[in-house]
């Protein structure tokens, strides 16, 4: 079958005044038409920079240096700004942490809902303001026309967030892409947010990848997950796959870092001793030699492959762990 969407071997660089940061390498990451894919691991291991390389926004200084990223067979890596512009809240949409900082302050939640959809021809103002309220109204919003016609500080946060998920609606985007889209609610606006996103998802036949820290949301929407790990993918599989047989020693400590843990804030991936390496300079041999407690020297002497720890689930890891088994078995040394 083949994938909405299909990273290979991407590499983002980004310029920085000490040097060149390597935020993502050699990553590969499939994604089917209907699939949740949820990509998760601390802060600075580059799924944001992976999200905008998939939908063209890279800061100024981050260029793809290598790989593809085809999206229904087409690279998006080789197209120019009009042909992503084009793509972009059209075939697939973006729903950021922080609705403000794309929500335009000075512009009504009716505006903002119906410029894309307008701007790609998809119909005139009355068909765009039909579908902005069927769409309000779909998220959980109610009085929606009374919503359409207000400024986004008249609106709570997590009806903020609705909006954007209307937003990225308005086109009936094929894939959207989430970046931490709960992270700055509350819990129970953020479960809700959740089940409307899922519900959506079934609903209108769409791909998800959400982006998140938290494995409570992966286990709750997840078909597939990926983590990462200092720009680079160390473990790719179903939900049950990888968190439920993990191969590398990160995903465990990941595991390991909610078990027992009945209070939120303490769910956070930083509970893992030591932290993620400077992505500046090159870095060679496995990435979280420093924080693991296998490591051997040999994991310092090469970059290390995935390999299959059965179908359709990869791991990053000279050596061989699994789930139940709290020491290193030593696997394949
Ligand atoms: N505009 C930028 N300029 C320089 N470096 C950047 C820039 N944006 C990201 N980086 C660096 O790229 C790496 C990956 O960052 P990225 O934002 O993708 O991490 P993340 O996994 O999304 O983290 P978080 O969970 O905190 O959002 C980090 O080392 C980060 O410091
Ligand atoms: S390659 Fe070595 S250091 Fe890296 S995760 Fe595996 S055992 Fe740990
Ligand atoms: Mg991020």
């Amino acid at each position: 079958m083949t994938s909405l969407l299909s990273i290979q071997g991407l590499q983002v660089d980004i310029a920085t005044p000490g040097g060149t940061l390597q935020a993502v390498k050699n990553l590969n990451l499939d994604v089917q038409r209907g699939e949740t894919h949820c990509i998760v691991g601390e802060s600075g291991c580059g799924k944001s920079i992976t999200a905008l390389a998939m939908i063209g926004l890279l800061p100024e200084k981050a260029r793809i240096t290598a790989g593809s990223i085809l999206f229904e067979q087409q690279n998006l890596a080789c197209l120019n700004e009009a042909g992503l512009s084009n793509l972009r809240g059209n075939r697939m949409a973006m729903i950021f942490q922080e609705p403000m900082t794309c929500l335009n302050p000075t512009l009504t939640i009716g505006t903002q809902l119906t410029e894309g959809f307008l701007r790609h021809g998809k119909g005139n103002r009355k068909a765009a303001y039909e579908r902005a309220i069927m769409l309000l109204e779909k998220v959980g919003i109610s009085a929606a026309d009374k919503r359409f016609h207000q400024y986004p500080y008249s609106l709570s946060g997590g009806l903020r967030q609705r909006v954007m998920i209307a937003m990225a609606l308005m086109c009936e985007p094929d894939l959207i892409i989430a970046d931490e889209p709960t992270t700055a609610l509350d819990v129970t606006v953020q479960a809700q947010i959740l089940a409307t996103l899922s519900e959506l998802k079934s609903e209108m036949g769409l791909s998800l990848i959400v982006i998140t820290h938290d494995l409570g949301v992966v286990a709750r929407i997840a078909d597939n997950v990926t983590v990462m790990y200092a720009g680079e993918a160390v473990e790719t599989g179903t939900v049950s796959q990888v968190f439920g047989n993990p191969g590398h020693p990160y995903t465990v400590g990941l595991q390991k870092s909610v078990v027992g843990s009945a209070d939120r804030d303490s769910q956070r991936l930083s509970v893992i001793p030591g932290r993620v390496p400077s992505l500046v300079g090159g870095l060679t041999g496995c990435r979280f030699r420093n924080r693991c407690p296998h490591a051997i020297p040999k994991c310092a002497e090469a970059d290390i492959d995935m390999s299959e720890l059965e179908a359709d689930h990869t791991y990053r890891c000279l050596r061989n762990v699994s789930a139940g088994r709290p020491e290193m078995t030593g696997g394949v040394l």
